[in-house]
């Protein structure tokens, strides 16, 4: 469906304001179309006073009503005008409104795929410069195009009543200059559209050097990434370029053909007058007429190239919200349904999975992960160690076989119950905006301050906080940069305690963080894995030699199994990797 007619179905609840617009405006239009015809009615009984040769102050008088209408006409059409306009405004503001909400609320239920394949910038674009051109052209745009119709037929209407013949010659070039206006903003769509990409990708490009700033500079890469941003705002402002040439090319157009139409009016008309088939008063009405066509059309090219813009705009954010949001249709609750034989076990059952149907990478995988254990996953990058973890996550669905825990698929739970279930630290600690205790307070909704100060002590993080000046009220500005990224980890460790999952998986949890606090948060995370089932990756493989069973995964299959010991006296994938390694401490 056309975005825009889409955009009007969906705001039905709007409609009935927009009924009260549309009459506010054809009060606006009787008034203005009506007026000329009272004006020309004073001009023809001055004319005809003059040639009776009455005085002026006779004359005057007898047109005392008529000037009397006049501004009744024209305040009436002031009055219906604000009202219109007034309404408009509000009208836009919740069409709007609704549309943002929707989008926002829907971008929390899509997939994490979904955001590995598209750019922040370009989503956020989408969430502001679109739905500020939505806005303009909705307050803009509508009451205009409303006005502009009724007003053209008005005039039309009137011309043609006063005299057809004179009308159907401006007929024909209001026909001419609607033709005019097709051909335009037939064009102007195209090109709008080609600009909102055009500064979709210029905003994409501007995030990554606000995100990648010092890793940038650090590679003294300040000219390849400036010329690379350079080139896309080149593009834009091509882009933009043409974009306003289109939608200045009808001013010119519109007003040749309304000189045209007056010539036509002075030339056609003045014979008519002296033939006596029309009188001067109705000539003066006539060029008013022309010019309550004509200004229409001029206003009407700007706000089709507006609505072709917003046709463009809607259907980027229609893009996003009919992205297929994720499926929660699972209804088990894992703690409410297995109450005694709950122990976190994890089962891969005949796993096949890729991130595209034709990239099947994991075929036929089984793994068993006894509740209560310790398993680590080991394998060079791009082995798809994190692929397993995010399937267990299900951040992505499986494509053959399941994945259960306890016993359940992990389609039949729901997704809270899984989250639950499941705790994540990975590689970056992930912290917002917001104060230390908030941060750690993340893993459980309304916990005390003495749970948080609990479980911060458990994570070790309890010290370095107390050295703050704020202590636990802190604020952590987003990313947390203020904060190394141990102390970082030991935060979300923290989190991950006071949530106090059955299953903890750690990702590489350890690869970025400071020898100055590798030891604590190594303590920290061996306390946090006591009692639960655990998957561990880690490059570090010392610190996962004690692990109940190591799974070592390359292209996407498991190799080997079995403890340290056995896997080194094997002598296979996971000596050679350990042997590496090893050789790489050492040194
Ligand atoms: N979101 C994704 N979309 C497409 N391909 C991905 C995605 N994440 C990882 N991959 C690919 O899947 C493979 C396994 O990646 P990953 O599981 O992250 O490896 P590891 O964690 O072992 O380093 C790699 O080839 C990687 O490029
Ligand atoms: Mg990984």
């Amino acid at each position: 469906m056309n975005p825009l007619k889409r955009f009007l179905v969906e705001s039905k609840n709007q409609w009935g304001w927009l009924i009260l617009l549309i009459v506010a405006l054809i009060g606006a239009s009787i008034f203005e179309v009506s007026a000329p015809i009272f004006l020309g009615n004073i001009v023809d009984a001055i004319v005809q006073g003059l040639t009776n040769g009455q005085d002026m102050s006779i004359i005057m008088s007898s047109v005392d009503s008529i000037i009397l209408i006049l501004i009744a006409l024209y305040a009436g059409h002031a009055l219906c005008t604000y009202f219109g306009e007034y309404m408009m405004a509000s009208i836009a503001a919740s069409m709007v409104l609704t549309l943002r909400n929707r989008m926002s609320k829907h971008l929390y239920t899509l997939p994490i795929g979904y955001f590995h394949n598209h750019q922040r910038g370009d989503i956020l674009s989408r969430l502001t410069s679109d739905l500020d051109a939505i806005e303009e052209t909705v307050q803009e745009g509508v009451p205009g195009i409303i006005s502009s119709i009724i007003g053209i037929v008005g005039a039309i209407a009137m011309m043609l009543w006063i005299s057809p013949l004179l009308g159907t010659s401006i007929i024909g070039i209001v026909l001419l200059g609607m033709a005019c206006l097709a051909w335009t903003s037939k064009r102007a769509r195209r090109v709008y559209l080609r600009n909102q990409e055009a500064l979709g990708e210029f905003n994409s490009g501007v995030e990554e050097i606000v995100i990648g700033k010092s890793v940038i500079q650090a590679f003294s890469l300040e000219t390849t990434t400036t010329d690379n941003v350079t080139e896309l705002n080149a593009t834009l402002f091509k882009r933009m370029r043409s974009a306003s040439f289109m939608s200045q090319l009808i001013y010119p157009l519109v007003s040749f053909l309304n000189q045209i139409s007056y010539v036509i009016v002075a030339i056609q008309g003045g014979i008519m007058v002296l033939r006596g088939s029309i009188s001067i008063g109705d000539i003066q009405a006539f060029f008013l007429y022309v010019t309550q066509v004509s200004d229409p059309i001029s206003r009407s090219s700007y706000i089709i190239t507006k609505f072709q813009e917003t046709a463009a705009a809607l259907g980027r954010i229609y893009e996003v919200i009919d992205a297929p949001s994720e499926v929660d249709d699972g209804t088990i609750t894992l703690s409410a349904t297995t109450t005694t034989s709950h122990k976190g076990t994890i089962h891969f059952d005949h796993v096949d999975f890729g991130y595209s149907e034709s990239n099947v990478f994991m075929k036929d995988l089984n793994i068993h992960i006894p509740g209560g254990s310790m398993a680590a996953i080991v394998g060079p990058t791009g082995a798809g160690k994190s692929t397993l973890v995010n399937l267990i996550m299900r951040f992505y669905e499986v494509l053959g076989g399941r994945i259960t825990i306890d016993g359940v698929d992990i389609r039949d739970l729901s997704r809270e119950s899984l989250h639950k279930e499941i705790g994540m630290v990975l590689q970056d600690a992930w912290i917002f905006t917001g104060t230390i205790a908030d941060n750690i307070g993340y893993g459980k909704p309304n916990a005390t301050r003495e749970e948080i100060e609990y479980v911060a002590k458990l994570a070790m993080a309890d010290h370095f906080i107390r050295t703050l000046p704020q202590g636990y009220d802190t604020v952590l500005k987003q990313g947390g940069d203020d904060l190394s990224q141990g102390q970082r980890q030991l935060i979300t460790i923290a989190r991950a305690f006071l949530a106090d999952p059955k299953i903890l998986i750690l990702d590489e949890a350890t690869a970025n963080v400071d020898t100055r606090t590798e030891v604590e948060v190594q303590k920290a995370m061996n306390t946090l894995l006591q009692g639960r089932t655990s998957i561990v990756i880690a490059h570090r493989l010392s610190t996962i030699k004690n692990a109940d069973f190591l799974l070592v995964v390359e292209n996407g299959t498991i190799v080997e199994t079995g403890t340290h010991q056995e896997l080194m006296d094997l002598g296979g994938h996971y000596k050679e990797l350990y042997e590496n390694y090893a050789a790489g401490m050492s040194v």
